[in-house]
């Protein structure tokens, strides 16, 4: 028997067209590959962290058209003609995000593994709800694992980026 091993760039049958933190881009691909790998492999962001590829860790949460999704439970030619947002589109003018300002002054990124995706998992709940209770917070980021932190300073940092966002709208 011959076996014939075509070559990468014929493997990639799949093209989408999304807007990945704000810009329009093309992406072309093999199309049973995931969001996230399409995001680290094909388009280099690779802010969003690869972890169990189950569903469980949360690790590789992106936020799509505004909601927190697992990018590994995702195919990406799902994603066709929808908004992606990934940590690396979290500041904007130079400037960080409230909630990166708030996760390094209070210690809550250590290994900083979970981190990207607890962050925009914080920012779509802020952006939903820009008063959150305790609960809340704890209730939206149930589904990122931490192995670090032991939750308590990502709460926190959470809590401080929604006065600093408060405090910006309200002047
Ligand atoms: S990599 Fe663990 S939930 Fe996606
Ligand atoms: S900071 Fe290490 S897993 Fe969360």
């Amino acid at each position: 028997m011959i076996l014939v091993t075509l070559p990468i760039e014929s493997q990639k049958t799949a093209h989408i067209r999304l807007t990945l933190n704000g810009e329009a881009t093309d992406v072309s691909f093999a199309p049973y590959k995931t969001l996230l790998e399409v995001l680290r492999e094909d388009l280099g962001h690779t802010g969003t962290k690869h972890g169990c590829e189950l569903g469980e860790c949360g690790a590789c949460a992106v936020l799509l058209e505004g909601k927190a999704v697992l990018s590994c439970l995702l195919l990406a030619v799902e994603c066709d003609g929808k908004s992606v947002l990934t940590v690396e589109g979290l500041g904007a003018d130079g400037k960080l995000h409230p909630l990166q300002d708030a996760f390094a002054d209070l210690g809550a990124a250590q290994c900083g593994y979970c981190t990207p995706a607890i962050l925009v998992t914080a920012k779509a709940l802020l952006d939903s709800n820009p008063n959150p209770s305790r609960e809340q917070i704890r209730e939206a980021l149930s589904g990122n694992l931490c192995r670090c932190t032991g939750y308590q300073q990502i709460f926190e940092a959470v809590e401080a980026a929604m006065i600093k966002i408060a405090g910006k709208t309200s002047c």
